[in-house]
C-alpha cells in the first residue's frame, strides 16, 4: 500500500513536570507575549539584548518576589524582533502576570503533531522535460540568492538537493549560521541550521541527551519540505523505481536555512524562538508545514511570530492542515499568513490489492516490481492502521481483516503499480482542511491550493520510507502527501516572484498568486473533490497556484502593517496592546474598520441580511490600462460594482471601488453561496472569489 503521511493533529497540552519546589505546586510552560521592541528594526548590540533579557527578569521578578526566581523560571527570552519570554509558571502566577502593564497576551505552551517532481511540470514551469525560455524559472534566475527558511524537523545535509557546487558567495545581508557543535555543516546552499529544544527540555524536566542537540533530520519531513521549496535539481530521483525524474525545488538557486523546532512534535515556545531567530538572520521567506490548534491570534505562536516576520517584509507560508473535509477545519488563518490547501497532480500510482479472502480493493503502490501472481504475501501492521480504522470505509475492512478475521496470518497480493501521466487534476483530497475561517469568518481561508498529493522530494537517511521501525530500507527520495507538501510549493514559487519583484510587499505577492490562480482542471472542468463532488472556495480558496501568470498579475490588493493593526483593533485589541509594533506610536481608527473591508484578494460576507457595501483598493503593478469588471454572481445574491471601470495611468497608482451585495427576496439563505469578481484589461484577469451566507429572509 502506498505511503501516506497524513499527520494527525492530535492535540495535547504539554504537561510540565514538577520541579524540586518545596510547595510541590504545578508549573506549566507559558508564553508571555509583550509585543514589539522599542529598538524597532534597528540593529541591536549584545548590550541591548542583555538589557531586554534583564527587563524580562525584572517583570517576572516583580511577580514572583525575586529576580533569582524569575531567572530560574524563564527558559527563553525572545529578544530580536518578538518581545516576550517562555517560563515555567504556576497558573496563579500566570494569571497575576497577565494583569501587568505591557503584557499583550499569555498562553500555555502546547505541543502539536506535524502535519518530483512532476509537480513543477504540472504547474507549467517546464514542458516535456524542457524548460522554455519564457518559464518563470528562467525569468527569476531560478530564485538566485533568495533565502528560504524552513521551520520543521531539521535537514539531511548530505542530500544532493543541498549540494552547493557552483554557487557564489553567501548574500552579505545573511546573519545566520550553523550550530557550532553539530555534525550538520553549512555550505553555500544550506547557509543556516539551528535548533530550538528548550520547550522539549521543559516538558521532560531533565537535561536533553545528544539526540536533541542536532539539526539532523531523523524523520524525513523537514528534508522533504525544505527540498521542495529550495532544493537543487537532482537527476534520477525516484522511490523504489516510482516517480522517476529529476527532483527539483521551486527556487533551485535559492539559499536555504533549517530551523529545527519539531522533535518530531513541535511546540509554541520553540517555534516562536525559531521565528525570532529567522527574522534576525535575514530570511526572505518562511515556510511552516506545521499547524497548531485554532486559537485567537495573539494566543498562537505562529500567528504572533508571523506578524513580526511580515512587518519585516518576510513572506510567511503555512500549511492549511490535514483535517478535512470537516467545515471550519482550516488552520493558520491569520490574514497576514499565506494559507495553503493541498491537491493532486496529473500522475497516479494505481494498484490493486487482493486480500487472502479474495476481497479486492483499489489502492496506490510505489513499488514497481510486480510480485509473482501465484502467491499471497504476509501483511505487516502499519502504525497508521489504527488511524485508518477511524477515517475511510475500505480501511475499516482492512482493519477488520487484520485483527478479527479467522486468518491466523493475514495475507494479500498487490498488483504492480502503473504510472499514468494524463489523469484529470487537480482534485481536492478529503484530508485537505476546509474553511470557513473559525476565528474570523470574514477572511476566506485557505488562500489557494497547490500540489500536495504523492510528492517526490529528498528524505532523511535515518528512517525508512514507511516510518516503521522494522523497515530498514533507506531512500534518498520519498513520496509523501499532505498540506505539508503543498506549503513549500508556494514558498518556492514566492522565491521566484520575489526575485522578479524585490520591492513587492508580502501581501502584494500573495495577491499575485491568488488573483491568477485557476479554478479549472487540466481538462478544463471545474475543480472537484475526491468523491467527485463540486469543490468550492472553502476547499481551494482562490484556486490552484499558477506561477507563470503570477509573474504579471496586472493589479494587486495590497496591505500594510497598519492595515493588519486596524484589523486587530476591529477584533478587540486596543492601541495600548498594539503600540509596540510601530515606532511612532499607534492609535486605533476612531471608527473601527469593518472586517469586510480588509483589503484582501477575496470577499467573504458570513452573514448578509439585506444589503452590504464592501470596499477594495487595487494597485497597478503593470502598464497603464483601463480595467472593466465582470461578476459571476452567487446564487440568490445580486452584485453591483461601482465604478465598473478603473483607469490606471501610472505604475503604483491606486483606485478604490465598491461592491454592493444584496440578498434577493427569492434567495434561499442560511447557506454559503459562491461567485467571482473579475477585473480585466483584456490581457490580465484579476480574479477574486466572492463567498456569501445570506441569512434566511
Ligand atoms: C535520548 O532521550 C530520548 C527520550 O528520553 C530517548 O528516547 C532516546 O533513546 C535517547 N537517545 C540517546 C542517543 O540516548
Ligand atoms: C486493477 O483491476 C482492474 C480490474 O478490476 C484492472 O482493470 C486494472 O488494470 C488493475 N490495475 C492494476 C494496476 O493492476
Ligand atoms: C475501530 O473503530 C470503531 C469505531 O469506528 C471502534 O468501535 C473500534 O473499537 C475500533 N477498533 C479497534 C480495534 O480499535
Ligand atoms: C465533496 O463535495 C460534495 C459536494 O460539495 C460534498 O457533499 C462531499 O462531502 C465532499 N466530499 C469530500 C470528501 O470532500
Ligand atoms: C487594553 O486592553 C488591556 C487588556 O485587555 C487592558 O488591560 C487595558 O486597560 C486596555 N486599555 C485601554 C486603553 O482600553
Ligand atoms: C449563515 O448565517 C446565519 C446567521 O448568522 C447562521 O445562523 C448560519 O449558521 C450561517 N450558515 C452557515 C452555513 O454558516
Amino acid at each position: 500500500m502506498g505511503i501516506m503521511n497524513l499527520p494527525l493533529f492530535l492535540l495535547s497540552f504539554v504537561l510540565f513536570s514538577v520541579r524540586q519546589c518545596p510547595t510541590l505546586a504545578l508549573k506549566r510552560s507559558y508564553v508571555v507575549y509583550l509585543g514589539g521592541h522599542s529598538h524597532g528594526s534597528q540593529h541591536t548590540s549584545e548590550m541591548d539584548l542583555n538589557r531586554i533579557t534583564d527587563s524580562h527578569h525584572d517583570l517576572l521578578g516583580s511577580c514572583l518576589g525575586s529576580k533569582e526566581k524569575a531567572q530560574e523560571s524563564i527558559f527563553y527570552s525572545y529578544t530580536h524582533h518578538i518581545n516576550g519570554f517562555a517560563a515555567n509558571l504556576e497558573d496563579e502566577e500566570a494569571a497575576e502576570l497577565s494583569k501587568r502593564p505591557g503584557v499583550v497576551s499569555i498562553f500555555l505552551n502546547q505541543k502539536h503533531k506535524l502535519q518530483t517532481t512532476r509537480s513543477w511540470e504540472f504547474l507549467g514551469l517546464e514542458r516535456n522535460g524542457e524548460i522554455p525560455a519564457d518559464s518563470i524559472w528562467v525569468k527569476a534566475r531560478f530564485g538566485e540568492d533568495i533565502i528560504i527558511g524552513n521551520i520543521d524537523t531539521g535537514v539531511w545535509p548530505e542530500s544532493e538537493s543541498f549540494n552547493d557546487q557552483g554557487m557564489g558567495p553567501i548574500p552579505s545581508k545573511w546573519k545566520g549560521y550553523c550550530e557550532p557543535n553539530d555534525d550538520v555543516k553549512c555550505n553555500r546552499k544550506l547557509i543556516g541550521a539551528r535548533y530550538f529544544n528548550k520547550g522539549v527540555e521543559a516538558e521532560l524536566g531533565s537535561p536533553l541527551n545528544s539526540s536533541y542537540q542536532t539539526v539532523r533530520d531523523t524523520s524525513g519531513h523537514g528534508t522533504h519540505t525544505l527540498s521542495t521549496a529550495g532544493g537543487r535539481f537532482v537527476g534520477g530521483a525516484n522511490l523504489l523505481g516510482s516517480g522517476y525524474g529529476t527532483a527539483k525545488g521551486g527556487s533551485p538557486s535559492a539559499r536555504v536555512a533549517s530551523y529545527k523546532s519539531c522533535w518530531p512534535d513541535c511546540n509554541d515556545v520553540d517555534v516562536l524562538a525559531a521565528i525570532d531567530a529567522a527574522i534576525h538572520d535575514g530570511v526572505d521567506i518562511l515556510s511552516l508545514s506545521i499547524a497548531f490548534v485554532s486559537r485567537d491570534y495573539f494566543l498562537d505562536s505562529i500567528a504572533i511570530g508571523s506578524l513580526h516576520a511580515v512587518q519585516n517584509g518576510i513572506v510567511v507560508v503555512c500549511a492549511g492542515g490535514n483535517e478535512g473535509p470537516t467545515p471550519g477545519s482550516v488552520k493558520n488563518m491569520a490574514p497576514w499568513i499565506i494559507t495553503v490547501a493541498a491537491s493532486t497532480i496529473d500522475r497516479d500510482f494505481p494498484s490493486n490489492v487482493t486480500l487472502g479472502n479474495n476481497q479486492q480493493f483499489k489502492g496506490r503502490s510505489f513499488y514497481t516490481n510486480t510480485l509473482p501472481a501465484e502467491k499471497f504475501y504476509p501483511l505487516v501492521y502499519s502504525v497508521d492502521a489504527r488511524a485508518a480504522n477511524a477515517s475511510a470505509s475500505d480501511a475499516k475492512v482492512f482493519f477488520f481483516f487484520f485483527h478479527v478475521s479467522t486468518f491466523r496470518y493475514p495475507v494479500a497480493y498487490i498488483s504492480g503499480a502503473t504510472e499514468v501521466g494524463t489523469v484529470a487534476a487537480p482534485i481536492i483530497p478529503s484530508f485537505s482542511s476546509q474553511g470557513p475561517n473559525p476565528i474570523t469568518p470574514e477572511i476566506l481561508k485557505p488562500d489557494l491550493t497547490a500540489p500536495g498529493v504523492q510528492i517526490v522530494a529528498a528524505y532523511s537517511q535515518a528512517t525508512g520510507p514507511t516510518d516503521l521501525q522494522s523497515d530498514d530500507r533507506r531512500v534518498p527520495f520519498s513520496i509523501i502527501s499532505g498540506t505539508s507538501m503543498s506549503c513549500p510549493h508556494v514558498a518556492g514559487t514566492i522565491g521566484l516572484l520575489k526575485k522578479i519583484h524585490p520591492d513587492w510587499s508580502p501581501s502584494a505577492l500573495r495577491s499575485a498568486i491568488m488573483t491568477t490562480a485557476r479554478t479549472r482542471t487540466n481538462v478544463r472542468q471545474p475543480l472537484v473533490n475526491e468523491t467527485l463532488g463540486e469543490a468550492n472556495p472553502f476547499s481551494y480558496g482562490a484556486g490552484h497556484l499558477w506561477p507563470s501568470r503570477a509573474m504579471d498579475p496586472g493589479l494587486v490588493y495590497d496591505l500594510t502593517t497598519t492595515d493588519y493593526l486596524n484589523f486587530l483593533c476591529s477584533i478587540g485589541y486596543n492601541a495600548t496592546q498594539l503600540s509596540t509594533f510601530v515606532d511612532k506610536g499607534y492609535e486605533c481608527p476612531s471608527k473601527p474598520m469593518s472586517l469586510l473591508n480588509l483589503n484582501y484578494p477575496s470577499i467573504t460576507v458570513p452573514s448578509l441580511s439585506g444589503k452590504v457595501t464592501v470596499t477594495r483598493t487595487l494597485k497597478n503593478v503593470g502598464t497603464p490600462a483601463t480595467y472593466t469588471v465582470r461578476t459571476e454572481v452567487p446564487s440568490g445574491i445580486s452584485v453591483k460594482v461601482e465604478p465598473n471601470t478603473l483607469k490606471f495611468e501610472k505604475i503604483n497608482e491606486e483606485k478604490t471601488f465598491k461592491v454592493i451585495l444584496e440578498a434577493k427576496r427569492d434567495g434561499k439563505g442560511g447557506e454559503y453561496v459562491f461567485g467571482r469578481l473579475i477585473w480585466s484589461d483584456g490581457e490580465h484577469y484579476v480574479r477574486s472569489p466572492i463567498v456569501v451566507n445570506a441569512t434566511t429572509l
